[in-house]
């Protein structure tokens, strides 16, 4: 029976804890979490309406969790890069002055919201602690754990239409989801044992051993999951080693601090230190997260079959842009920095750009054939309602399920099918390399 071969895990909840039987009937190969996995089920059940109500649901629990992600992440980056700013711009007090007395080692006044601000930085720390001392890190702790519920939500939910891509490598959605995973591990591990090492103490050159290894990471996981997935994985990786960095370093090495002051004694220099090289490789690392974070809604930079390297370049000119800014900070302006930034980009794009169309007028392609290939090939998904589980509303609010709308959307749909082939996604459809061509004469011939 066919809603037996499910591996739906709600089915527990909703045939009263049955599940187990649903899994050894027919069960073949990975039982992977696969919440989609739901939908045969209830369809088979009858359950249509639970069907769409849990694709909605899911759309909604996206929603939030993106809303979520984005309100920390601004939170955390914006906290940081006040911090950044402020430590770059203290200068120190006058000499002999009550605050150099006083331990003081910069201090600068500002202006914000009608009110006069005069922040203090101690060399170590106060004689005595404060009553209350504010922290830093919840900020960075919920950005990690709304972004990671958002790559379960959206990818690992979903893991053959946003995961894999059989034309990079045809892996089941357990591997793509251990591969996924697997990266955030291994980058973590690898860079928290090189920033041990002497190496790590070296700023310049173990900056660019570090991107050579992200650099790296993003030509594996290019070659193993669909080009976009693979970004956002670079940038989970990242922003993993920066929720690292705070939660393992940076926040207890403060509270050894703290609690060296509160036991009388001078608080070790070494956890300074050590917290400043990983807040300095945060800093760094902020422009170009930031990038892969809406990197999704720009195929043209992850579908390219070089996409690993298109993003070693945006992520080198997000580095270089940022180093500008902190110079800046210190008062030293060096638009050289911006220049290698912008000119990079400028680079990317115009490598990135399409190729010449040419039209051949001889190409004759009935419109017909054109629209019998997008009725079987995309409108399982590009449609108000979508067959395909998984998409509750038309992805990218395309709709191809009526001639006009295909001519309209002609040139977009050339791009994605013919030249990037990045539609349709993960190739859920199978078209084949004909039916590509038969889409790109009739373009090419005009989209008439
Ligand atoms: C399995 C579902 C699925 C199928 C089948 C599918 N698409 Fe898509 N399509 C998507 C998703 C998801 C997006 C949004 C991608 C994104 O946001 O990066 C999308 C986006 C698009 C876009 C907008 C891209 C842009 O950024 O301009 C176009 C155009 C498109 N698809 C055309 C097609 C065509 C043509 C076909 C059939 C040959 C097709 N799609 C088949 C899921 C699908």
């Amino acid at each position: 029976m066919t809603i037996f071969n499910s591996i739906c895990p709600l089915s527990a909840v909703f045939d009263n804890g049955r599940r187990e039987t649903a899994y050894r009937g027919g069960m073949s190969g990975t039982a992977s979490l696969i919440l989609w996995d739901c939908v045969p089920y209830f369809a088979a059940k009858n359950k249509i309406m639970d069907a769409i109500l849990l694709t909605y649901g899911l759309e909604w629990l996206n929603l939030l969790g993106r809303w979520l992600h984005l309100i920390t992440g601004i939170a955390w980056i914006g906290a940081s890069f006040y911090f950044v700013w402020l430590d770059n711009s203290i200068r120190p007090p006058k000499a002999g002055s009550e605050l150099e007395r006083q331990g003081v080692s910069g201090e600068l006044w500002a202006i914000h919201g009608g009110g006069f601000y005069n922040p203090q930085k101690y060399l170590l720390a106060p004689k005595e602690l404060p009553e209350t001392l504010h922290w830093f890190k919840w900020e960075a702790y919920a950005t990690w754990l709304s972004g990671f519920a958002m790559l379960i939500i959206v990818y690992y939910a979903n893991a053959q239409a946003m995961l894999i891509d059989p034309a990079v490598a045809n892996l089941t959605s357990a591997q793509a989801i251990g591969v996924g995973l697997g990266a955030l591990v291994i980058g973590w591990t690898v860079y928290d044992l090189l920033c041990r090492t002497k190496l790590g103490q070296t700023e310049g050159l173990f900056g660019i051993i570090i991107y050579l290894l992200i650099v790296l990471a993003a030509y594996v996981l290019t070659h193993l999951l669909s080009g976009r997935a693979a970004y956002l994985h670079v940038g989970a990786m990242m922003g993993t080693m920066m929720v690292g960095n705070v939660l393992m370093v940076i926040i207890p090495g403060q509270r050894k601090m703290v609690a060296a002051m509160s036991a009388g004694q001078t608080p070790d220099p070494i956890y300074g230190k050590r917290g400043k090289q990983r807040s300095v490789h945060n800093n760094y690392f902020t422009l170009p997260v930031l990038f892969i974070m809406i990197s999704n809604h720009y195929g043209m930079t992850y579908n390219h079959p070089y996409n690993w390297l298109v993003l070693a370049a945006i992520m080198a000119a997000g580095v270089s842009i940022r180093h500008f800014f902190n110079l800046r900070h210190r008062e030293r302006v060096e638009w050289r920095f911006v220049v290698l930034g912008v000119a990079i980009l400028l680079g990317v794009a115009i490598a990135l750009a399409p190729k010449p169309v040419v039209r051949t007028a001889a190409a004759n392609v009935d419109f017909a054939q054109v629209q019998a290939i997008v009725a079987q090939r995309c409108v399982t998904c590009h449609a108000a309602n979508p067959a395909q589980p998984g998409f509750a509303t038309a992805p990218a609010g395309v709709m191809l399920d009526k001639p006009e709308l295909i001519r309209l959307h002609a040139a977009r749909v050339y791009q994605q099918v013919v030249q990037l082939k990045a539609m349709p996604i993960g190739n859920l459809t199978q078209i084949t390399e004909q039916e590509r061509a038969v889409i790109g004469a009739w373009f090419e011939g005009g989209a008439k």
